[in-house]
């Protein structure tokens, strides 16, 4: 299996390329443009071995990605790359309409192009995976769960860039064929993972005695999902994923951030015992504007069509995270100290 994975050099990209090609045995074509979200690092164990690439390219840039195509020969593409900071897309939304809805444009219509030149048998096997967020949906109440026919109602500058992608790619399985499949997945954490989300945010505050900051109330629910577990549910959808179907993918693993943050105190309280116990350190700041209360992904499809599971509860997922950034810290310091320092963003001021 030849693969070009977007934005390779990202969280779920990094951890989709190490998988591919250490688990699977795949080749792998990571395109990244390098943004400030990218860690080459990331790909460290895998940047010497005969299975992988890497091309720097923009995917608004379609002459690059022609050649690329021509170049790589692939079986199938997962699209990753993406402005995906919802905090970043209330301050400047202008780089989300870009990368997520031109960017996937430009891919699409190259993928396009190659995937007409294949042999016929070639073109049947062929796959385009584009990979979306449950944010797409809006936000649930207390209760009920997001399936694959729930409404689109995208409430953030991010999600509504996303929502348009995911538009586009089905209009390009439904207008010129091509074998789109559609994942929305719920929020993913694990290692690797840049210091601006919350649990490794909170996780390197928490080490250093800096406040944490936890927006609103605290009680906005998020459904988790250990980033190894999405990236085996992507290989299934690569293998044996239905083109013109969508796939929701979901660890079964709600919790309030407010409880996301104490079970992060209390690992690092654990692994590195402190005077004050952490939880001292959490502090209400204003909320996110338009934040979504709720999300919560049934993953009933997935498991039952493609024999999905997940592995890793939230707790052994996060006891493993919260030991990874202990242990790592040549990973993101100088993320920490050069990238993002960790000041708030996206509190729609301007
Ligand atoms: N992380 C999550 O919890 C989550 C949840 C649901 C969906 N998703 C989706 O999964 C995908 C990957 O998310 P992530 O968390 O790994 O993102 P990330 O921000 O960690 O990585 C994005 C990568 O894309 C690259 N990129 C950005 N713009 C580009 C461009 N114009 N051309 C080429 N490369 C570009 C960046 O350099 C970076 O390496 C995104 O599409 C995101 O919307 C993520």
């Amino acid at each position: 299996m030849r693969v070009v994975v977007t934005g390779g050099a990202g969280f779920i990209g990094s951890a989709a390329c190490r998988a591919f090609v250490l688990q699977l045995g795949w080749t792998v074509l990571n395109v990244d443009k390098l943004t400030y979200a990218a860690s080459l690092r990331s790909l460290d164990p895998i940047k010497d071995h005969p299975g992988y690439r890497f091309v720097r390219a923009d995917i608004c840039d379609g002459a690059a990605l022609e050649k690329a195509f021509e170049a790589f020969a692939p079986d199938a593409v997962l699209h990753l790359a993406a402005e995906s900071h919802v905090d970043r897309s209330i301050d400047a939304s202008a780089e989300f309409l870009r990368t997520n809805v031109v960017g996937t444009h430009t891919l699409l219509e190259a993928a396009r192009r190659y995937w007409r030149s294949l042999s016929a048998p070639a073109r049947s096997r062929f796959r385009f995976v584009h990979v979306s967020t449950d944010e797409v949906y809006g936000s649930l109440d207390e209760a009920g769960h997001f399936v694959e026919e729930s409404r689109y109602d995208p409430r953030s500058p991010y999600s509504a860039t996303k929502a348009a992608s995911d538009h586009l790619a089905r209009a390009w399985h439904e207008t010129y064929g091509l074998p789109v499949i559609i994942s929305n997945c719920s929020n993913n954490y694990g290692p690797y993972h840049f210091p601006e989300k919350l649990i490794p945010l909170v996780t390197l505050n928490a080490l250093e005695g800096k406040p944490l900051p936890v927006y609103g109330d605290g009680r906005h629910v998020r459904d988790w999902l250990y980033v190894e577990d999405h990236v085996d549910a992507l290989a299934l959808i690569l293998t044996k994923g239905r083109p013109g179907e969508r796939y929701n993918v979901g660890g079964r693993g709600e919790r309030a951030n407010l409880a996301v943050v104490e079970a992060v105190c209390d690992l690092v309280d654990e692994f590195v015992p402190a005077a004050r116990p952490r939880r001292t350190l959490i502090s209400f700041v204003p909320d996110r504007p338009g934040h979504d209360r709720r999300y919560a992904i049934d993953p009933g499809k997935i498991e039952a069509e493609l024999g999905w599971c997940c592995r890793e509860s939230f707790d052994s997922g996060l006891r493993k995270t919260v030991r990874w950034y202990l242990d790592n810290r040549a990973w993101w310091e100088p993320l920490r100290a050069r990238v993002y320092g960790g000041e708030r963003l996206g509190l729609a001021e301007a």
